[in-house]
């Protein structure tokens, strides 16, 4: 007999989710820690007890000021400036972690970036940017923390993606196509290395109160329009909590799931519903 396709409904799973290892004690890495949702998840990191934060960016300034918010860090917490587009400087700093730590238990591969680009307009330049840091970025860090997580059947990887990764979204053409990568890469590696122990996540906000929507273009109005601007921390908790019961989508909008299912279930009429709100906000 031959095995179920993974169309059929009636197929067993083999294994339920694999689950995260606790955040308490743990050696854990942030990419795109200088702010926003990055910095939250270094604070949620910190406030649940793990026992090293290496908190990453391209911003030194913002890194330092990182550091300052967190007084009481007892030495916890360490900072570097790393472009997520080297993959040798990505693997460096994990190296150079679990040498002083031991080996890394949980990644959040955070650091993104909006192009605000289209199609016509979008200079190479902006679609390489997009490609290297929101998708290349989270594929350096999954390639330098992966080999000691199998090596000890447990990990957790949780890759900040979008709600445009799993809806599109309008006014960003590059920003829509590498957040829909990061959602596929977070898939391929859960039903690669999940088997092995490793939990991923795909984090996956609507709106977030952060500097990436301190612009008035149609990307950054669209989003507005879409739900609630949540607090970034709340949306590190979420992120850190699903990717602590191995789901492979982390949604701080619970109203995503809907607008996936009905995106799904009818593309031409989610098509259209999404052309009418381009339309009404001057697209
Ligand atoms: N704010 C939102 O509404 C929203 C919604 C969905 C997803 N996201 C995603 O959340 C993540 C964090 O963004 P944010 O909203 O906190 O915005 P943010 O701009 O505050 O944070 C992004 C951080 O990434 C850093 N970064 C950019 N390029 C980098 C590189 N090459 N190497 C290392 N770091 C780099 C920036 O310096 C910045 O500190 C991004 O992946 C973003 O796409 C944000």
């Amino acid at each position: 007999m031959t095995d179920p396709s993974p169309a059929d409904p009636s197929a067993t799973a083999s294994g339920g989710p694999v689950a995260a290892p606790p955040v308490a004690g743990a050696v854990a890495v942030v990419t795109g820690a200088a702010g926003g949702i990055g910095a939250a998840l270094v604070a949620a990191l910190l406030a649940r007890g793990a026992a090293a934060v290496l908190a990453t960016d391209v911003d030194p300034a913002g890194l330092a000021a990182l550091v300052r918010t967190h007084p009481d860090a007892d030495g916890r917490l360490e900072t570097r400036v790393v472009d997520v587009a080297d993959r040798a400087a990505v693997a460096d700093a994990v190296a150079a972690l679990a040498a002083r730590h031991g080996p890394v238990d949980l990644a959040c591969a955070n650091a993104g970036l909006g192009t605000l680009a289209g199609v016509l307009d979008g200079a190479p330049e902006a679609w390489r940017a997009a490609w290297d840091v929101n998708v290349m970025g989270q594929v350096h860090v999954a390639a330098a923390v992966l080999p000691g997580m199998l090596d000890r059947g447990r990990g957790g990887l949780l890759l900040t993606a979008s709600a445009a990764g799993l809806l599109s979204l309008p006014g960003d053409a590059p920003y829509a196509v590498t957040k829909h990568a990061s959602v596929a890469l977070a898939e391929w590696l859960a039903l690669t290395h999940g088997p092995q122990g490793v939990a991923v996540t795909a984090l996956c906000p609507l709106g977030v109160d952060t500097g990436l929507l301190a612009t008035d273009a149609l990307a950054t109005r669209f989003v507005r329009s879409s739900g609630a601007l949540l607090p970034p921390a709340e949306v590190a908790a979420v992120g850190l909590d699903a990717l602590a019961r191995g789901e492979l989508l982390a949604l701080p909008h619970p109203e995503v799931a809907a607008m996936e299912a009905a995106r799904v279930a009818d593309r031409p009429g989610w098509l259209a519903r999404m052309r009418a709100a381009a339309a009404r906000l001057g697209g």
